[in-house]
């Protein structure tokens, strides 16, 4: 066996895996068969490494952190997980107990995320993995520092609903964050869903606003960072500064959404 296979099967043994079978009515049967049949990974070892660095996430989790002043700290609950690399990477700080990884596709978070989380050299027992449905995932009320979605919360088919298990899930004074959700630009309103829109109909589109309405809806104060769409082009690297970045919201629209769950009420 290589170390990397090693290195993966000591995280999938740290990190444990809670199964709940409960559905809602919400939850997309055609994604689910995607991501559980279709999908394709020929080599994990290779294919969510090279996934996470060659789209930087690690670097873009930063910028928009940064950008937010937010320190992710306590108990995070992230809600629709996939691979994990983002409840990898934020477990990496000390000061970060534990995060709940909420993912449907059983596929994914059991064979896919043990890589993400050797490949960052996240501490894998501080990573709990349930296989449940966000909009029902059994989890307790008021348990969460922090709520993040990873490109997840616009393939909810009621946001409004999953702004509200955001809701519940946090305490008081605790914040909800939307990291790399797509948003329409004013001279872009669609994007191209790839594999993904051959297969279903789970990938919705929202602007700026409608991001910002939802979780003023659901009574979080909402707030909105420039993201960056990465470093490795002389375009992207243009776009974090002026004269670009004053486009950002007619080119580009690459924003991080905040919200933050007043501490009284
Ligand atoms: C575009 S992927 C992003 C995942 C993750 N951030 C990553 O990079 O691997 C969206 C994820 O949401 C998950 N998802 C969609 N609907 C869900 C639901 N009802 N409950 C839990 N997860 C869901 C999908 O299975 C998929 O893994």
């Amino acid at each position: 066996m290589s170390v990397a296979a090693a290195l993966v099967e000591r995280a999938a043994s740290a990190s444990p895996l809670i199964v709940q079978d409960a559905m809602s009515e919400l939850a997309d049967a055609d994604e689910l068969q995607f991501r559980e049949e279709i999908e394709r990974y020929p080599d994990p070892l290779v294919d969510i490494p090279r996934f996470i660095d060659g789209k930087e996430l690690v670097r873009k989790l930063a910028f928009s952190l940064h950008e937010a002043g937010i320190s992710p700290a306590g108990e995070i609950v992230e809600l629709g997980a996939g691979t994990c690399w983002l409840s990898a990477e934020l477990a990496r700080r000390p000061e970060v107990r534990r995060v709940r990884a909420v993912e449907f596709s059983e596929r994914r978070i059991r064979s896919l995320a043990p890589v993400a989380i050797a490949h960052l050299g996240a501490q894998a027992d501080k990573i709990e993995r349930h296989v449940a449905d966000f909009y029902a995932h059994g989890l307790e009320p008021g348990i969460a520092d922090f709520v993040f979605t990873d490109a997840a919360f616009h393939h909810a088919a009621d946001p409004a609903r999953l702004v509200r298990v955001a809701w519940d899930l946090l305490r008081p004074g605790g914040c909800l964050v939307l990291f790399r959700e797509p948003t329409i630009a004013r001279l872009r309103r669609t994007r191209d869903h790839g594999e993904e829109g051959e297969h279903g109909d789970f990938e919705r589109e929202y602007t700026s606003r409608e991001y910002l309405e939802l979780l003023s809806d659901g009574g979080f104060l909402p707030e909105r960072y420039t993201a960056s769409g990465g470093w490795t082009t002389p375009r992207a690297r243009a776009i974090l500064h002026p004269p670009l970045s004053w486009l950002n919201g007619t080119l580009f629209a690459e924003y991080t959404y905040v919200g933050r769950r007043p501490a009284i009420g």
